[in-house]
């Protein structure tokens, strides 16, 4: 069968893929590739992020590969934090991510904002971009516990309750990175 690798160290990530493809490729992480390197996110877009991971992989380990870039764009701040969305507050302290949006956004009546994950896939050396974009607004206070990074302030388009109250089955019907998953696999299921 067919390899391709999945850009990320997540086991979550990889079981998910790995079960939507199977039967059609063999589907493996950096860590089953013995990948250990931390690739360099340096582009100043999530597109070119997704692509310096895929082709990190391809000219190194010679595989098919696809990478996923994601984060939050905030309207009124200029579509931050963007790409800068893992470390806005300086660490990867989610809350201190999260009161530094809110900080900026106090008093600013425009909540308007969106998530979205760019997946690059890089099959005999060329690249595929899909892309997944959820809108939605940000709250003035924290609210539910589920979820991770921006989740408790972001309130999809549509729906009363943050990506945070929400159950995570549904979350990852909607979500961006379900909406981008969601198109590559139609595309490689059509090749
Ligand atoms: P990644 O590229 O998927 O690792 O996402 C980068 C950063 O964007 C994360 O560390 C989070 O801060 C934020 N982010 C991406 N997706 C989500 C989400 O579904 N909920 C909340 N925050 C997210």
């Amino acid at each position: 069968m067919r390899k391709l690798v999945f850009a990320t160290n997540n086991q979550h990530k990889t079981e998910e893929i790995r079960a939507a493809l199977e039967g059609k490729y063999e589907v493996l992480n950096l860590e089953d590739i013995g990948c250990l390197v931390d690739i360099p996110e340096t582009a100043d877009t999530f597109e070119g992020n997704a692509t310096l991971k895929s082709s990190y992989v391809v000219k190194h380990f010679h595989l098919d590969c696809f990478a996923d870039d994601s984060g939050l764009e905030v309207e009124a701040l200029n579509n931050e934090p963007g790409i800068y969305s893992a470390r806005y507050a300086g660490s990867r302290d989610s809350l201190e991510n999260i009161q530094m949006v809110l900080a900026r956004l106090e008093g600013n009546p425009n909540r308007k904002a969106r998530f979205k994950t760019v997946i690059s896939l890089m099959l005999n050396s060329q690249n595929h971009i899909f892309e997944g974009i959820i809108e939605g607004t940000i709250r003035t206070a924290l609210s539910g516990s589920k979820g991770f990074g921006y989740d408790p302030i972001f309130q999809p388009a549509g729906y009363e309750i943050t990506f945070a109250e929400m159950d995570m089955a549904e979350k990852n019907k909607i979500s961006h990175r379900a909406i981008a998953l969601k198109k590559m696999l139609e595309f490689l299921k059509g090749i």
